[in-house]
């Protein structure tokens, strides 16, 4: 039998590591976001961010309609790793750390005012100060007294129940610039721009009702409403592929492959334009990454290929539920996954099979005279093809790290073998074609047994295909 020695308890320096917790990969939209899905996750159907610029004095502030929280139950909330209770398997929450990571990766000092009652007017309040912990060098939060709670946090909870969260003496939004400055003023209308373009991404399916919920959800930024962002622009001459679900683990991942219209079969050049994303349309080419239908990656091949101007009309759904989060590593900030070995396998002929269909569809789109796409070169011969030295293209979009499928480089000479128009390929033998689609549609043992036959029977043929 093993024999435990003396046990002593060591409690962290609450200064030192509170301090580190601000640099967990978050910056000002993902922020806000982490403390978004703390509204969806309370049930919220409005919630109205405000970023307020005032020199020294600025705010950000985000007040929800949702369930609120009584004085304990805040308490809990602000602590680190909070895990008083069990999360529903659609539920955006995993870590008990959001609120207060995300909110000191921008602000010291952190107030949440709530309310849980429509006919009680009572609002309870409490407020993280990083300043006063580091000079106490204690875990502990304040519960300001009703004359130290600023109409700014309580205000919106006049009409109804509802949580706000105020952060204010930004150190991290606003830098070492001058507070004062017309940068600050510029920066903070700036960033009010990409956060409602962000979260009209990330929350784009809470938004137009499509997200499982009893009601669709109302964003606001400074009273502007926010407008969902469809990455696979559904209401316009999009293709859709068959989607397939996938087996990881115990659980199921979702694809669904879209190839997007090129620009002249838009119904207009503003949608067009709208469609490219925050990041243009090279780079929001790939995978959009769903945790249960909340968006976490837009965009980009996760190391299964590199970016590629050819294909950019190629975007695909991956959704996965919080059953998962193990498989795929999901980080504290909710910016990053990474694709489960198992599924990547499966992906891969699945990804090849969109991007030839998008690749097709770029090729014989009309060329622009406004925005002339590059010349077709000529298709490489089998021989010239295996005699290239393979590139390995930086994927930005995924970290910079060399992508696993060489990049077409600039100019499209192509290496990845794609259909021509009249269906056949130098650089693919139609039998690899033909192996693929049929492991794609679960036939592939089927193809093995006419490819053995054909081998035998007919071997010209079998050699024409590559066999
Ligand atoms: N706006 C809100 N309305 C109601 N309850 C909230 C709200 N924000 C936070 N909470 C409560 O506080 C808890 C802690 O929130 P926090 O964001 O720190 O962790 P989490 O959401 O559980 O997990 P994660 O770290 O993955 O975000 C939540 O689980 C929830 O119970
Ligand atoms: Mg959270």
């Amino acid at each position: 039998m093993v024999t435990r020695g003396r046990t002593e308890e060591v409690i962290p320096s609450a200064a030192r590591l509170l301090g580190s917790l601000r640099d967990l990969g978050y910056d000002f939209v993902n922020a806000v976001a982490d403390i978004v899905d703390n509204s969806v996750s309370a049930g919220a159907t409005e919630v109205h961010v405000v970023l307020h610029p005032a020199g020294t004095d600025s705010w950000v502030r985000v007040a929800d309609n949702g369930s609120g929280m009584a004085g304990a139950t805040i308490t809990e909330a602000m602590r680190l790793g909070t895990g008083q209770r069990e999360y529903s398997s659609d539920e955006l929450g995993k870590f008990g750390l959001g609120l207060k990571t995300a909110s000191l990766s921008q602000a010291r000092c952190i107030t949440i005012a709530s309310r849980t009652h429509p006919a009680r007017a009572v609002i309870d309040c409490r407020r993280l100060d990083l300043d006063a912990i580091a000079a106490s060098d204690r875990w502990e939060i304040e519960v300001p007294a009703a004359a130290d709670r600023p109409e700014t946090v309580v205000g919106p909870l006049k009409s109804g129940p509802g949580t706000v969260v105020l952060w204010d003496r930004l150190d991290r939004v606003l830098g070492r610039n001058d507070p004062f400055g017309g940068w600050s003023h510029r920066h903070l209308l700036k960033l009010a721009e990409r956060l409602d373009q962000h979260l009209g991404m990330v929350f784009g399916r809470f938004l137009t009702g499509e997200a499982r919920r009893l009601f669709p959800l109302t964003l606001t930024v400074n009273g502007t409403k926010v407008e969902a962002w469809d990455p696979f622009c559904l209401d316009e001459r999009t293709e859709h592929l068959p989607p397939h679900e996938l087996r990881v683990g115990g659980g199921l991942v979702r694809y669904r492959p879209y190839v997007l219209p090129p620009q002249d079969d838009f119904r207009d050049d503003e949608t067009w334009r709208r469609a490219s994303g925050p990041n243009q349309w090279n780079r929001q080419q790939g995978l959009y990454i769903y945790r249960a239908d909340r968006m976490i990656q837009s965009g980009g091949w996760s190391w299964l290929r590199g970016y590629d101007e050819h294909i950019k009309l190629a975007r695909a759904a991956v959704e996965f539920w919080p059953d998962l989060d193990e498989a795929f590593e999901i980080n504290v900030a909710k910016t990053r996954v990474k694709l489960p070995e198992e599924l990547r396998d499966q992906l891969k002929p699945l990804v090849t099979m969109l991007t030839r269909r998008a690749d097709d569809r770029y090729r014989k789109s009309k060329p622009r005279r406004d925005n002339p796409a590059p010349p077709i070169p000529p298709r490489p011969t089998a021989r010239n093809d295996a005699n290239r030295p393979a590139d390995r293209p930086r994927d930005p979009g995924t970290g910079g790290r060399p992508a696993e499928t060489p990049q077409r480089p600039p100019g499209g000479q192509g290496t990845s073998g794609n259909v021509s128009e009249s269906g056949g390929s130098a650089a693919a033998p139609a039998g690899r074609v033909l192996e693929e689609t049929a492991r794609t549609l679960g036939y592939g043992t089927a193809l093995e047994s006419i490819r053995d036959e054909l081998r035998r029977r007919h071997p010209e043929v079998a050699r024409d295909l590559g066999w």
